[in-house]
């Protein structure tokens, strides 16, 4: 079997749900041969390996590390486990923290999700410096990368969060309303938070090569459009009685397989914002974006004038959470940040 690196990639979580369904992605989208499996819960994450295994990809060399069942939850051993996983890292995918359960936000899982995230980029700094690209999955995304970002020392190009299934999840709504294939929706892009605040822009959507302004919408079902993608995620756990899984491990893969150097990816990420024209700073939030070999690239969003009130409202939601977050002591105040990363200015 063909791969496109055989640079060792790690897969954090690879216990959990998404986790375990990226590793299989990877390996049948011949991504690396190289992936190794990180988890503080053995028995989910030895079961992935197993399973893994026993698919018998060609040329597959998988590895997993854990605290051993008796070690689970001592600070020592997972550090030795994840010291073992991260130490020659060039990938990295991380969905490895709590998902969400019925009727909480993503919001809710900010104050361990969080303290997870900063252990993460202290992992990320101490053992693969030289890691290339870094997505980090795990909720509420946009907090948890900034996080992650701010503890790595990474540079800012090197670090994306998924955040691309409010797109897709409009994407879809929209091809259901018109009945066509869903690809024939283009431009259907949400920006900023990736959580209730997030904002869902419509002037650039065309169905079937027809700008959307043009199929006869009324507002009323714009407005339910807009809701159907903003509780996408909730919807998937009323349905299937958990968070989703298939469609953020996919995407994720796919943002690090443009990052390996493969297939671009031009689904909004969530990357380290720095727009002066709009007042965007110090955030990580989805923009319109490319991931390349280089690494992720923005542009400005451009929308009406309601759509760019939508953005403004979903920054300030997002300086919110930040704040949180420093409240709680787990990034320093913004302006001691370049003394942890002195890649952010
Ligand atoms: N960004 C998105 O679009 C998006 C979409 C869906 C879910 N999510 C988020 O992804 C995360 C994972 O979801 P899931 O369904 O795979 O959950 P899951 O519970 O099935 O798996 C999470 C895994 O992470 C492991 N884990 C927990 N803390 C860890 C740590 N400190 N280090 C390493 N591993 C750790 C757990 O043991 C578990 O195996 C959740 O936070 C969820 O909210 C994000």
């Amino acid at each position: 079997m063909n791969y496109l690196t055989n640079d060792k990639l790690v897969i954090v979580g690879a216990g959990g749900m998404i986790g375990s369904n990226m590793v299989q992605s990877v390996l049948m989208l011949g991504l690396t041969p190289n992936v190794c499996l990180y988890d503080i819960y053995e028995p989910g994450v030895h079961g992935v390996f197993d399973e893994i295994q026993q698919c018998a990809f060609p040329g597959a060399n998988v590895t997993y590390y854990a605290p051993a069942v008796e070690d689970m939850g001592n600070p020592e051993k997972v550090a030795e486990a994840a010291k073992k996983a991260f130490t020659g890292a060039k990938y990295i995918i991380s969905s490895g923290g709590a998902p969400r359960k019925a009727g909480m936000t993503r919001e809710d899982l900010l104050k361990g999700n969080c303290k997870i995230a900063a252990d993460f980029g202290d992992n990320i700094k101490k053992y693969c410096p030289d890691v290339e690209h870094v997505v980090v999955i795990f909720n509420p995304a946009d907090v948890t990368a900034l996080t992650t970002l701010i503890h790595s020392g990474l540079k800012p190009n090197q670090l994306t969060s998924l955040a691309a299934l409010d797109s897709t999840r409009l994407q879809q709504a929209l091809a259901l309303e018109f009945g066509v294939q869903q690809d024939k929706v283009t431009g259907a892009h949400t920006y900023g938070g990736h959580g209730e605040q997030m904002a869902v822009f419509a002037s650039q959507v065309k169905v079937d090569g027809k700008p959307l302004a043009e199929m006869g919408l009324s507002d009323e079902r714009w407005q339910e459009i807009k809701h159907i993608t903003v509780q996408g995620g909730s919807n998937i756990i009323k349905l299937r009685g958990r968070s989703s899984f298939q469609s953020p491990a996919y995407n994720a893969v796919k943002m690090i397989e443009a990052a390996m150097g493969g297939e671009k990816f031009t689904l909004p990420a969530g990357c380290y914002a720095d727009i002066p024209e709009l007042g965007f700073k110090d955030v990580m939030m989805a923009l319109p974006t490319t991931i390349d070999k280089s690494g992720v690239h923005y542009t400005v969003p451009t929308g009406t004038k309601e759509e760019m009130a939508d953005l403004q409202k979903s920054y300030e939601h997002l300086c919110n959470m930040r704040q949180e977050v420093i409240d709680l002591g787990i990034i320093p105040p913004i302006n001691e940040w370049n003394k942890m990363n002195p890649n952010l200015k």
